[in-house]
C-alpha cells in the first residue's frame, strides 16, 4: 500500500478544530501569582522601600508569567508541531488501527487519522473537563468534522486501565500528556499493561507524557516490550517550568 508519510508535518500541524487548553487550573494560577507577585514586587520596591522583597518577587513574578505563556504556547500550538512530526516519521501505510489513550478533544487523535484511508483511529477517554477545557465527545466529534476525518474515527467513554478491546487490536497505540492523570502508580501501570495487552504482534507505542515517564519505559521492559527509547521533548512541548517538561516513550511489541 502506498505510504501517506508524504503529509507534510507543517500542514498537519495547522488544525481546524478547537482543542481546549490543558489542566486550564494550572496555567490560570500560573498567571494570577505571577500578577499577585509582580504588585507586591512593585509595591516592596516603591512604597515599602524593601529592594531584596521587591528584586525576589519581581523575579518570582518574571519566572511565573514566562511559565504561564510557555504552557499556553505549548498547550495551543506547540503539541501539535511535535506530534505532527512524530506520527510523519512513523511511516504509516494508511491501513493501521490506532488507539489513542485519553484523547480529549482529539488533538493527536485526529492527526492520527489525517494518516488513515482504511484504517481506523480510535480514541478513549473518560472526558475530565479539570484536565483539558471544554472536555466531551461531542466536541471530540464536532472536531473530527472540521478536520474531516470524521469517518475515520471511532470514540469510546471507558477508562484506560480497563479497556475495551479484545487483546492484540491495534497497529499503533498512542497517547499524550494522559497517563499522568491516573492518581496512583499502580493504574498507570495498569494503563500501560492495558495498552500492550490491546497492542498486535510487531505493533508501536508511543507516549509523551510529563511525569515519572522513566518508570514507563522500564515497566514497559518488564512486559516484554522491545526497543524501548527514553527521550526529552524539546522546549515546543514544555509545559512552563522543568517540571513539566513533557518526554517521550516509544516501544514496539515483539513480533
Ligand atoms: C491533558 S488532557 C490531554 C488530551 C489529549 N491527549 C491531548 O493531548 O490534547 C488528558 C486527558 O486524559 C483523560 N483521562 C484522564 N484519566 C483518564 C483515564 N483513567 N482514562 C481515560 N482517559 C483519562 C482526560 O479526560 C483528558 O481528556
Amino acid at each position: 500500500m502506498e505510504k501517506s508519510s508524504s503529509v507534510s508535518a507543517q500542514r498537519l500541524a495547522q488544525r481546524r478544530g478547537d482543542y481546549g487548553f490543558d489542566a486550564p487550573s494550572v496555567v490560570i494560577s500560573s498567571i494570577l501569582v505571577g500578577l499577585v507577585m509582580l504588585v507586591l514586587g512593585l509595591l516592596s520596591l516603591l512604597r515599602w522601600r524593601s529592594r531584596i522583597l521587591g528584586i525576589i518577587g519581581l523575579l518570582y513574578s518574571v519566572c511565573s508569567l514566562l511559565s504561564g505563556v510557555s504552557y499556553i504556547y505549548t498547550t495551543r500550538r506547540g503539541k501539535f508541531q511535535v506530534w505532527a512530526e512524530l506520527l510523519s516519521s512513523l511511516h504509516l501505510c494508511g491501513d493501521e488501527q490506532i488507539l489513542d489513550l485519553g484523547c480529549g478533544r482529539g488533538a493527536v487523535l485526529l492527526m492520527a487519522a489525517a494518516f488513515l484511508k482504511e484504517g481506523k483511529a480510535t480514541g478513549v477517554d473518560i472526558w475530565k473537563s479539570s484536565d483539558q477545557s471544554g472536555n466531551a465527545s461531542s466536541a471530540t466529534w464536532k472536531n473530527a468534522e472540521r478536520e474531516g476525518v470524521a469517518e475515520r474515527v471511532d470514540l469510546y467513554t471507558a477508562d484506560m486501565q480497563q479497556l475495551p478491546f479484545a487483546n492484540n487490536s491495534f497497529d499503533l497505540v498512542l497517547s499524550s500528556l494522559a497517563i499522568h492523570n491516573i492518581p496512583q502508580r499502580a493504574g498507570r501501570y495498569k494503563a500501560l499493561d492495558e495498552a500492550v495487552r490491546v497492542l498486535k504482534a510487531g505493533g508501536r507505542l508511543i507516549i509523551a507524557d510529563v511525569f515519572e515517564t522513566q518508570r514507563y519505559a522500564e515497566h514497559l521492559g518488564e512486559l516484554g516490550m522491545i526497543n524501548v527509547t527514553h527521550r526529552m521533548l524539546d522546549w515546543r512541548f514544555w509545559y512552563g517550568s522543568p517540571w513539566f517538561m513533557t518526554k517521550l516513550v516509544k516501544a514496539a511489541k515483539p513480533s
